[in-house]
C-alpha cells in the first residue's frame, strides 16, 4: 500500500475535508486507484539492417529532411498523445540509442532479424500483460501522420477488432504487402510481393506496416505464425490470417494520404520521402506567410524557424536549427546552417554561408562570405568576400562585429577577433587575432593596421 505521504495525481480530486481532518499528522493511507483506462502502447520496429540501402549505418538513422527516419516516427507516436512507447533495436543498436538517448522511451533488443512477426515476439516480456492495445508501427515511415495514428486507434476500438491494419491505395505498390479483400470488401490477407501470384501483384491497396493490436491475443497469436517457406522469416502480415482463422474482426483504416505509406527500402524510397516531408515542410512555412519563390528549389529543412513576410530566394538551403526573422531575405544561392539566426529585415544573398552566427536587424552579407562562430550588431554591412576565420586548426573562435560596422570586400577577420561599433575594415585587410578595432576605427592592409596610427606616425595630424 502506499504511504501516505505519496504525492497525488495533479489531476486527482481531493476528496473534500474537514479542518481537523487536513491537519491530521498521518492521514490514513487511502489508496486511490488509478483510474483503469486502458492504454495504449506502441512498438516501433527499428533492429533491421536496410540491405536494400546498401549502407553500413542503422536504416532508421538515415536522414530525410534534417533528421533521422526514426524521428518522424517517434514524433508521430508521440503527438498523437501516446507515451509508452518501445522500440525494437537490433543491427547497429548502440548507435540507435545513443541517436535517440534523449527520448523517454524503452529500448527493446530483437538478437536475430527474423522477421516483423519475430520482432514483436521480443516485446512479450514488456508487453505480454499489456491490457490496453497495441500499435505496432514500421521505424522506416517517415510520413505517416500524428492524425492517422489516432484514426487508427479510434477504428480499432470502436470495430472491437483484434487487428487493425492502417492502409495505403498507391499508383505503385512494387515491393510492398498487399491488401487481399474478398467480395464483400472485407479484408482477407495481407500477401507479401514475393509471395503474390500476378493478379495479387496488381492490387494498389498496401500494407503500411502499422497496426493496432489487442495486446494480449496479438502474443497468443504470434506463438502460431509460422515462418515463410521462401525465405525463412517470420512475417507479422500473418496475424491477419491468424486472426480470421480464430473468428476474431480484422478492420482496416486507409491513410488519408496515400504517402503516409511509404517505407523507405532503397536510396529511391529516401530521395523520394525527403522530396515528400520538404513539400510539406514547405507547405507549412508558405501557410504562415513566408515568401518563397520558388518552392521546388528552396531547401528547408524540418526545424527551422522563418517568420511571416520573411522571403525565400530561389537555390537557397536553410538547415535544421537555423531561424530566419519577419522581413528577412535569403538567397539566392544562400547556405543557412545549424544556428544561423538572422533577425529582422536581416539580407543573406549569394553564396554567403552562414553558420551559428547572429545576424543582427538590418545587417547585411549579400555576396561571397563565410560567417561562422560571429556575433554581429545590427545595421552591419560586410563586403562581398569577407570571412571570419573561425577555426585554428584545433578549435574554433567567435568573431564580434558591434552595431554599424562594415568590412571591406575580401576582408578577413582573424577570430577571436572584435570589430567595434562604428569601425570599418578597408578591401583585403586581414585582421589578426586579438587585434580588436576599436570603435569607429578604420583598419587596412596586411596585417591590418588602424589608419589614425599610421597618419600619425608619418607626421600627420
Ligand atoms: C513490411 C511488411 C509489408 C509492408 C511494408 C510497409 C512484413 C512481412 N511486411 O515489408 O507488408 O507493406 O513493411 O513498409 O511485415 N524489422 C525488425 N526486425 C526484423 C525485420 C524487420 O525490426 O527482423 C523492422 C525494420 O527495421 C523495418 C520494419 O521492421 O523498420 C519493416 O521491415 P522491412 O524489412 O522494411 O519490411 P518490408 O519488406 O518493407
Ligand atoms: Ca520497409
Amino acid at each position: 500500500m502506499a504511504p501516505a505521504k505519496s504525492p497525488r495525481p495533479k489531476s486527482a480530486k481531493r476528496p473534500a475535508q474537514t479542518p481537523a481532518r487536513r491537519s491530521a499528522v498521518a492521514e490514513p493511507a487511502v489508496a486511490v486507484p488509478l483510474k483503469a483506462e486502458k492504454k495504449t502502447a506502441a512498438v516501433i520496429l527499428a533492429a533491421g539492417k536496410g540491405v536494400r540501402l546498401r549502407s553500413p549505418r542503422a536504416k532508421v538513422l538515415h536522414e530525410v529532411a534534417g533528421r533521422p527516419i526514426l524521428a518522424y516516427v517517434l514524433d508521430a507516436v508521440a503527438a498523437a498523445g501516446i507515451s509508452d512507447i518501445f522500440i525494437v533495436v537490433g543491427h547497429e543498436a548502440e548507435a540507435v540509442r545513443a541517436t535517440f538517448s534523449d527520448r523517454p522511451v524503452k529500448w527493446i533488443r530483437q538478437p536475430e532479424q527474423r522477421g516483423t512477426a519475430d520482432a514483436v515476439r521480443c516485446c512479450e516480456p514488456a508487453l505480454g500483460t499489456w491490457p490496453g492495445e497495441m500499435l505496432v508501427l514500421v521505424g522506416d515511415a517517415p510520413l505517416l501522420r500524428p492524425e492517422t495514428i489516432r484514426a487508427l486507434v479510434e477504428r480499432h476500438q470502436t470495430e472491437k477488432a483484434a487487428v487493425t491494419v492502417v492502409t495505403g491505395v498507391v499508383d505503385d505498390p512494387t515491393g510492398y504487402g498487399r491488401i487481399v479483400r474478398d467480395r464483400r470488401g472485407e479484408i482477407e490477407a495481407i500477401v507479401e510481393e514475393r509471395e503474390a501470384d500476378a493478379d495479387t501483384k496488381k492490387i494498389r491497396e498496401i500494407n503500411s506496416g502499422c497496426y493496432a493490436f489487442d495486446a494480449r491475443a496479438c502474443f497468443a497469436a504470434l506463438r502460431r505464425v509460422t515462418p515463410s517457406a521462401m525465405n525463412g522469416e517470420y512475417y507479422l502480415t500473418e496475424m491477419v490470417r491468424l486472426a480470421l482463422k480464430a473468428k476474431q474482426r480484422v478492420a482496416t483504416f486507409t491513410a488519408p494520404e496515400a504517402v503516409e505509406a511509404l517505407g523507405i527500402n532503397t536510396q529511391a524510397d529516401l530521395a523520394e520521402a525527403n522530396r515528400l516531408l520538404r513539400k510539406r515542410i514547405l507547405d507549412r512555412h508558405l501557410a504562415n506567410g513566408v515568401v518563397i519563390h520558388d518552392p521546388s528549389t528552396a531547401y528547408i529543412e524540418d526545424g527551422v524557424q522563418i517568420g511571416a513576410g520573411a522571403v525565400i530566394h530561389p537555390f537557397s538551403v536553410l538547415r535544421r536549427g537555423a531561424s530566419v526573422a519577419a522581413g528577412a531575405e535569403v538567397g539566392p544561392f544562400a547556405h543557412l546552417r545549424a544556428g544561423a539566426r538572422l533577425a529582422e529585415h536581416a539580407e543573406i544573398g549569394n553564396f554567403v554561408e552562414v553558420k551559428n552566427t547572429e545576424i543582427g536587424p538590418r545587417s547585411k552579407a549579400k555576396h561571397l562570405s563565410y560567417l561562422g562562430d560571429a556575433v554581429i550588431g545590427r545595421d552591419v554591412n560586410i563586403g562581398a568576400g569577407t570571412i571570419t576565420a573561425n577555426y585554428d586548426g584545433r578549435q574554433k573562435h567567435r568573431t564580434v562585429i558591434e552595431d554599424g560596422a562594415s568590412t571591406g570586400s575580401g576582408t578577413v577577420l582573424v577570430a577571436p577577433v572584435k570589430l567595434g561599433r562604428g569601425a570599418s575594415t578597408g578591401a583585403g585587410a586581414i585582421v589578426l587575432r586579438r587585434n580588436d578595432v576599436a570603435p569607429g576605427d578604420v583598419v587596412v592592409g596586411v596585417p591590418a593596421r588602424s589608419l589614425r596610427s599610421r597618419e600619425r606616425s608619418r607626421g600627420q595630424p
